[in-house]
């Protein structure tokens, strides 16, 4: 199944739709086997999620398959037309190599399930490096306990690295201090995050 999809991709045979936020190799090409931090069981990866589960990078379409609707489980997300979808779509998809939204598609349904962003930050400092940084990660409530959440967390920690982030970060409230510290993430001395709201 996950061959199918990178052959369809990869000929962008679907369309505009369909064709990946990223360059689907990105995600086939991680060594999960020989890098995963956490534990599963049964075992699953990014190219055996669980039965009927698909792992691939967001594409436009998954606008009409759930998408929206999966992230208001993690925050307000507001009233997203198709043509607001798209544009944001485009400018992200236009930032090469700096967008890495992973999702899981249950192909059974046709709706996502699951979902997870790495941006590489692009910088001078470190000769040129780049930060990365995972943000809204979020599992179908229907889906949770099924390590989904474990495994995109894996997924997007690996692909940092191999990207070329020199470091990579998230932010959590404390109850899910211990969810993200199985994964190597810690607290940094004397570093504190700090933010400044214009609006919820
Ligand atoms: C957090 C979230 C992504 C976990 O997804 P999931 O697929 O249910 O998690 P998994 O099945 O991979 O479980 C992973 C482990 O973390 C634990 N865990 C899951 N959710 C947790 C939570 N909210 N707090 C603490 N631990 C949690 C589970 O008990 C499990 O532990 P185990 O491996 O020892 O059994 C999911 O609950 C979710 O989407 N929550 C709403 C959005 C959110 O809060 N996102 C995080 C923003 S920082």
């Amino acid at each position: 199944m996950y061959k199918k999809f990178l052959e369809m991709s990869n000929t962008h045979q679907n369309g505009n739709a369909e064709r990946p936020l990223y360059e689907p190799k990105v995600l086939q090409d991680i060594d999960f086997d020989g890098s995963h931090c956490s534990t599963y069981n049964p075992e699953i990866s990014h190219t055996n999620p669980g039965e009927g589960l698909l792992m691939r990078p967001l594409c436009r379409g998954d606008y009409d398959r759930g998408y929206i609707q999966l992230l208001s489980q993690l925050t307000t997300v507001g009233d997203i037309g198709q043509e607001e979808f798209d544009a944001r779509y485009s400018s992200m998809e236009a930032c090469l190599d700096s967008y890495y939204i992973t999702v899981v598609e249950d192909t059974c349904t046709g709706q996502v399930i699951a979902s997870g962003t790495l941006v590489k930050e692009q910088k001078f400092i470190h000769k040129c490096s780049a930060r990365g940084r995972i943000e809204d990660i979020v599992v179908d409530n229907k889906y949770r306990g099924r390590q989904l959440g474990k495994l995109i967390l894996d997924v997007l920690t690996i692909m940092s690295k191999k990207v070329g982030c020199y470091k990579v970060s998230l932010e959590c409230k404390d109850k899910l201090v211990p969810f993200y510290s199985q994964f190597g993430y810690k607290k940094e001395d004397e570093q504190n995050y700090m933010c400044r709201r214009y609006s919820d």
